[in-house]
């Protein structure tokens, strides 16, 4: 009798465990949008094809200034422009009821607005979106990820200039008319914190100007701002959509366990993501940004003010990885605004890094920071409606074959990360979908083709793809399979 309650007793132990410890699709809301992400410049290839101008980074990766890791670009990709059905299919046998991609804006208008939209860029992006629907996948659209036409830079500095924002009236206009009828989500900007950053702060991406990130992303703000005016008032109410915008968002923890470091934490998230947010939701530059920058900080008049009250629908968050901040008391601590270069954001504490080391220099798994970034939007915005459009995890291309499809790392990150996810929203925060970065692997900007982000492997010779073992697992979890962890 005493063997007999023992087994019973591990039985039970053993279904509270794994009860306790399992991942099920429904402990989230069926209309969860559960998806995969990419975006123009990183998969489609086609750069030159059928009128598509040269966008700022098909001429960035060709200049002699690109520091890009193996010398390689975008031109060709993972071609998906040629071979979109397949991946629309790779997706399909997934299981996901969104995808999250992105318009290339010089393939649709050239040349802006300076002259004519291109019938063969339209019906590419036509031919995509009706297949997705076909197959009860849901478009989610960017409309600018991090590409823009190089003749806006040519003309007048892309971002530097505040023509730009009529600019991106124009092409959200265009896409909106285009393809809104289907199109029920737009993200305006892809990470324009971390785009500004780098391509106007460092310079270390297109157009590589250095310390000029404020007046560029004051611009990207405004421009966000256009397109939703335009969106509200002509369109949202015929194509009933959503508009909002995705933002980089890294978890700032304290170094050390006192009252500065965890004031300079907070700085450091003002300083990254109320940056844009702020404005965006509650009309102007987080507090933290004025008191630090004064007259540093560009202001919005009243005609700039008119346009912000349209605000969003919802927050995109990307998130990656969480870093420690250390207070540096002679402020302003973060004027260069780059996080690699800065002296006071730590990977490590005691020589013990923040989370388990991926491929990418500053990308760490730590589960619990997607829950922060998320209880951190919930209380600052409100409860704006939100949705993860990209986490994932990055491999070495040089890995063995074997290393590479056997991804059980991956497979781990993302089931923690949505395990965290789960609780920030039993918390109450209205989170409403996931994205995984990447359907297949891609160009990864500064590291070309040396990092792998892909569910599916691409061999960028044959451009033939092949599942890892995350895409098997995506697809049991979404399939309802519970998934240990
Ligand atoms: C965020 C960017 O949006 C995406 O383009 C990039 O590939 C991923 N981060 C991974 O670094």
């Amino acid at each position: 009798r005493r063997k007999k309650a023992v087994v019973l007793a591990s039985a039970f132990l053993f279904f509270l465990l794994q009860s306790s410890c399992a991942l099920r699709r429904d402990q989230f809301p069926s209309s969860f949008l559960f998806g995969t992400s990419t975006s123009a410049y990183q998969i489609e290839g086609a750069y030159k094809d059928a009128n598509k101008s040269l966008s700022n980074w098909d001429v960035f990766t060709h200049s002699q200034e690109a520091k890009i890791k193996d010398g390689s670009n975008g031109d060709v990709a993972a071609d998906h422009y040629h071979i979109y059905m397949e991946d629309v299919e790779l997706m399909h046998s997934l299981g996901v009821n969104s995808y999250r991609f992105s318009i290339s804006w010089s393939r649709v208008l050239p040349r802006g607005r300076y002259g004519t939209i291109n019938p063969t860029g339209v019906a590419f992006y036509n031919n995509l979106i009706d297949s997705l629907l076909l197959r009860g996948i849901e478009p989610f659209v960017t409309l600018s990820h991090y590409d823009i036409p190089q003749e806006l830079e040519d003309r007048y500095g892309g971002w530097l200039s505040p023509k730009i924002q009529k600019d991106f009236g124009y092409f959200a206009e265009v896409c909106f008319r285009k393809f809104g009828d289907r199109v029920k989500y737009w993200s305006t900007l892809n990470e324009p914190n971390f785009m500004v950053i780098n391509g106007y702060g460092t310079g270390d991406y297109p157009p590589g100007h250095r310390n000029k990130q404020l007046i560029a992303g004051h611009n990207a703000i405004l421009s966000h701002a256009t397109a939703v005016e335009i969106y509200r008032k002509r369109y949202q109410v015929k194509q009933q959509g959503k508009i909002g915008i995705v933002i980089f968002m890294c978890w700032f923890e304290p170094l050390r366990n006192n009252s500065l470091d965890f004031l300079a934490a907070k700085q450091v998230m003002s300083f990254h993501v109320a940056w844009f947010l702020d404005p965006i939701i509650h009309g102007d530059y987080p507090p933290e940004m004025q008191q630090v920058l004064g007259s540093k900080l560009p202001t919005f008049s009243i005609k700039d003010r008119r346009k912000l009250q349209y605000k969003l629908d919802f927050i995109g968050i990307n998130h990656y990885t969480s870093l420690y901040v250390r207070d540096c008391s002679v402020p302003p601590c973060n004027s260069s605004g780059s996080i690699d270069e800065s002296p006071f954001i730590y990977n490590q504490r005691n020589g013990i890094p923040i989370g388990k080391p991926t491929a990418m220099p500053q990308y760490y798994v730590v589960p619990y920071g997607i829950e922060e970034v998320v209880l951190y939007t919930m209380r600052r915005y409100n409860n704006t409606p939100m949705f993860i459009t990209e986490n994932g995890y990055a491999q070495h291309s040089n890995s063995s074959m074997t290393e590479l499809l056997n991804d059980i790392d991956r497979v781990d990150a993302i089931r923690q990360y949505l395990t965290y996810l789960n609780n920030a929203m039993r918390k109450g925060a209205d989170v409403r979908g996931y994205f995984v970065w990447s359907l297949i692997d891609n160009f990864e900007w500064l590291y070309g083709y040396t990092k792998r982000f892909g569910l599916y492997y691409v061999d960028f010779n044959t451009q033939k793809r092949a599942p890892k073992l995350s895409a098997r697992w995506y697809q049991q979890f979404l399939h309802g399979v519970e998934v240990l962890h």
